[in-house]
Order: C-alpha cells, then sequence, then structure tokens
C-alpha cells in the first residue's frame, strides 16, 4: 500500500477524487491518502481531510524567511507521514528543488489543459481555459505529469481529451475538464505505481 500526500491551495476537488478512488476506486488496495498539504489555510481542501479523518497543516509561505525553508517544512511533514507518492491538486505554487530530489519521479501535477500547449506560468484556474476558447481549440482536456521545479514541464504520464463547444464559456469548458481530472488523477497514480513494481 502506498501512502500518498496531496498538496493543495484550494477546493480539493481533485483531493476528494484521489481519497474517494483510494477507497472505492481504481486505488483501492494500492495506495491510501495519509497527508493533506495546504499554503492556506483557510483552504475548503483542509476541511474535506478533517472529515476524512486525514492528517492536515497548514504550512504558509509568509512563516518562512526563505523558499528553501518553507518546502524544508513541508520536506518534513512528507517524511513524518512516511508518504511515498506526493500529488499536487490545485496547490498554486512551484514545488522547491529539495521536495523533487527527495521525490524524484514521484511528484504529480494535474494540469486542466492538453500540455505542452496552454501551460507555464500565468496558467491555471480560468487563465487556462479563457486561452484555450481565445486559441479557438476543438480540443481541450486534462494532463498528468511529474512535476518538476518549473511550471508545467515535467515528463507526461497520462492525458485525456474533452471537446470543446461552441457555446462554451470559461466555466461550462473548466467543470467538463475538471470531471475529467477527476477521472484521471486516480488512473494516472496506479499507473505510477504499477510501473514501480
Ligand atoms: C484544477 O483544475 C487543477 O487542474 C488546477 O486547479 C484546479 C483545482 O481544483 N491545477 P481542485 O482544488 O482540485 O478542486
Amino acid at each position: 500500500m502506498k501512502k500518498i500526500a496531496v498538496l493543495v491551495s484550494g477546493g480539493g476537488s481533485n483531493m476528494q477524487a484521489i481519497i474517494d478512488s483510494s477507497k472505492n476506486g481504481v486505488l483501492r488496495g494500492l495506495a491510501e491518502v495519509v497527508l493533506v498539504v495546504s499554503n492556506k489555510c483557510g483552504a475548503y481542501a483542509l476541511e474535506r481531510a478533517v472529515k476524512e479523518n486525514i492528517k492536515s497543516v497548514c504550512i504558509e509561505r509568509k512563516k518562512f524567511k526563505d523558499d528553501f525553508s518553507y518546502n524544508d517544512a513541508i520536506l518534513k511533514e512528507l517524511k513524518n507521514s512516511h508518504a511515498d507518492i506526493v500529488c499536487l491538486a490545485g496547490y498554486m505554487r512551484i514545488v522547491g528543488t529539495n521536495i523533487i530530489n527527495a521525490y524524484h519521479n514521484r511528484v504529480l501535477n494535474i494540469h486542466p489543459a492538453l500540455l505542452p500547449k496552454y501551460g507555464g506560468k500565468g496558467m491555471y484556474g480560468h487563465f487556462v481555459h479563457q486561452a484555450v476558447l481565445d486559441g479557438r481549440e476543438k480540443q481541450s482536456g486534462a494532463t498528468v505529469h511529474f512535476a518538476d521545479d518549473n511550471y508545467d514541464t515535467g515528463k507526461m504520464i497520462m492525458q485525456k481529451e474533452v471537446p470543446v463547444f461552441k457555446d462554451d464559456t470559461q466555466e461550462s469548458l473548466a467543470k467538463r475538464v475538471l470531471e475529467t481530472e477527476h477521472k484521471i488523477y486516480p488512473l494516472a497514480i496506479k499507473k505510477v505505481i504499477e510501473k514501480g513494481r
């Protein structure tokens, strides 16, 4: 059984999908979520973690003198929880090199578009979906990839397309993509676990 830590900043619906899958879905018997770390103390994801009886901590960047010590505090929590895999799920910061090095090819991220298109700094949340609409794309989708210490550049693990319709708004497209995110994140984690066996 692999232990998963999830890093979040917001609502945590992807985190919830991973938890649900570990209980009743494709991750059942393969993985369990043992830790949730949020850099926002008011994040709804933290409430979800409490409801699920999963250890959760809030670690704010402003409490630390630099990025290294901030990431080091997170790394200590990961180690304390004996996490094997780190899943970024709506986590709005770059992960420190200290974490990436300690968890080489074991830090995963999900991005709400078909990378390498529509990724990079500033490409998050509704900005991604607006850019896809502005680009008059017929397809968008979700991508799970290994995280490195840059934005959205690590090796791809899994990708799934969703259609973009003529009358789509940021919101309607975001909703369709998010539903797909919830499906492929657990599948991508399963793929990583099975490959590592
Ligand atoms: C998702 O669209 C994810 O791809 C992006 O931020 C959103 C987070 O949603 N990085 P949630 O917090 O998992 O509900």
